[in-house]
C-alpha cells in the first residue's frame, strides 16, 4: 500500500496538488464578507503549511479531527509572500493508513534514550545536593513523557522528542559558556536549563508521536507558572532550603525575559540571564536551520514568523 502525495517542502505557488498531511490545528473563522471558513495548519515530515478552506462551516469542521492524516486536494496560493493551501477537497484517511502516521511526523535527530542519559549525566554534575534533588524529583516524574514530548505545538522544536533535544543542546551550550567565563554557578545553570520548560509536559498534552494540544491548565496558566508550582512541590518533598527553591523559581519565572512573552520578572542574577540567552540561541538555531533545510543554496526561505517574518538566506559558500 502506498501513501504518496506532494510533500510540503515541494509545494510551489500556482500548482494544484494532492497530498497527505497531518491536521495540526483547525479553527472556524468568519471572513470580512461574513462567510465562515476554516483556518488550518497542516504538516508532514518535511514541514508545515497554513491552509484555508473557504466557504466551509460547521459541517466540514465536524469532520476535522486534529492529529490525524488527511487526503488533501488544494491549490497552492501565495499570500503576503507566504505559501498557503486553498483547500478544494479534504477528507480523513482510512484507519489502516492512520497506523502509519509516524512516517509523517518529524522527530529529533537523536535517540531519546541517549539524550535522556545525557540529561542525567549533567544532573550528576550538580554538586549542591538540594538543587540536584529538586531536579531529580522533577525528572523522575516526567521521565517517561520527556522521551517523546515536543517543545511546542507549532513553533521551535515542535517535533517528537523536541523538548529533550532542546534541553540537551542547551546543556552543552551552558557547559561551553561556563568554560569561557569564570564564576558561573553551573549548579544553577544546569538545573535551570533542565527545568525551565519542563512544565510543557502539562502545558501541552502530547501523544507518543509528539503531536500536541494545549491543556486547559496550559492555556490558563502556562508552563512558567506551572513550573514554579512544580519546583515548590519538589523542593518541599526533598527538604530543600527556601533559597534554593527561590533561585530555581526565579530562573523559570524570568526565562522568557519580557512580560509580553510570559515572564513577570526579568533576570536578576547572572545564571538566570544566561539561561534566557542560551534558550534564545537554541530556538534561533532551530528556526534558521529549519527554514533553510529544504531550499537551494543561494535562495531565500519563506518568511519565518518567529524571526519577524524575515526571509532567511541559504549561503552558497
Ligand atoms: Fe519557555
Ligand atoms: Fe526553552
Amino acid at each position: 500500500m502506498k501513501l504518496e502525495g506532494t510533500r510540503i517542502s515541494e509545494l510551489k505557488a500556482g500548482e494544484t496538488i494532492n497530498g497527505i498531511y497531518i491536521l495540526k490545528d483547525a479553527e472556524i473563522r468568519v471572513s470580512s464578507n461574513k462567510k465562515t471558513y476554516i483556518d488550518m495548519i497542516l504538516s508532514d515530515n518535511t514541514g508545515e503549511i497554513p491552509a484555508k478552506w473557504w466557504d466551509a462551516g460547521e459541517e466540514q469542521f465536524a469532520t476535522l479531527t486534529p492529529n490525524k492524516l488527511f487526503y488533501v486536494n488544494a491549490r497552492v496560493d501565495q499570500w503576503r509572500e507566504v505559501l498557503q493551501l486553498n483547500i478544494g477537497k479534504m477528507r480523513i484517511a482510512e484507519e489502516e493508513y492512520q497506523k502509519r502516521i509516524s512516517e509523517f511526523v518529524r522527530s529529533a535527530p537523536r535517540k531519546p534514550e541517549e539524550m535522556l542519559e545525557e540529561v542525567y549525566a549533567y544532573t550528576a554534575k550538580i554538586r549542591s545536593s538540594e538543587i540536584r534533588n529538586i531536579v531529580m524529583a522533577i525528572l523522575d516524574r516526567k521521565e517517561e513523557k520527556l522521551k517523546y514530548w515536543p517543545a511546542a505545538k507549532l513553533l521551535h522544536h515542535s517535533i517528537r522528542s523536541g523538548l529533550l533535544y532542546h534541553m540537551v543542546r542547551m546543556l552543552k551550550s551552558a557547559e561551553a559558556l561556563s568554560g569561557v567565563y569564570d564564576g558561573i554557578n553551573t549548579d544553577l545553570l544546569f538545573a535551570g536549563v533542565i527545568i525551565h520548560d519542563m512544565a510543557k509536559i502539562g502545558e501541552l498534552d502530547a501523544n507518543q508521536l509528539g503531536m500536541a494540544e494545549y491543556t486547559k491548565e496550559g492555556r490558563l496558566l502556562g508552563h512558567i507558572i506551572m513550573g514554579v508550582e512544580e519546583i515548590e512541590k519538589a523542593g518541599r518533598e526533598t527538604g530543600a532550603s527556601r533559597e534554593a527553591i527561590l533561585l530555581l523559581k526565579h530562573m523559570v519565572v524570568s526565562h522568557h525575559y519580557e512580560a509580553d512573552y510570559g515572564s513577570p520578572k526579568k533576570p536578576m542574577f547572572l545564571e538566570a540571564e544566561l539561561l534566557h540567552h542560551i534558550d534564545m540561541i537554541d530556538a534561533r538555531v532551530y528556526d534558521y536551520q529549519n527554514a533553510t533545510r529544504d531550499i537551494e543554496p543561494g535562495s531565500f526561505s519563506e518568511p519565518v514568523w518567529s524571526l519577524d517574518k524575515r526571509n532567511i538566506y541559504k549561503p552558497m559558500l
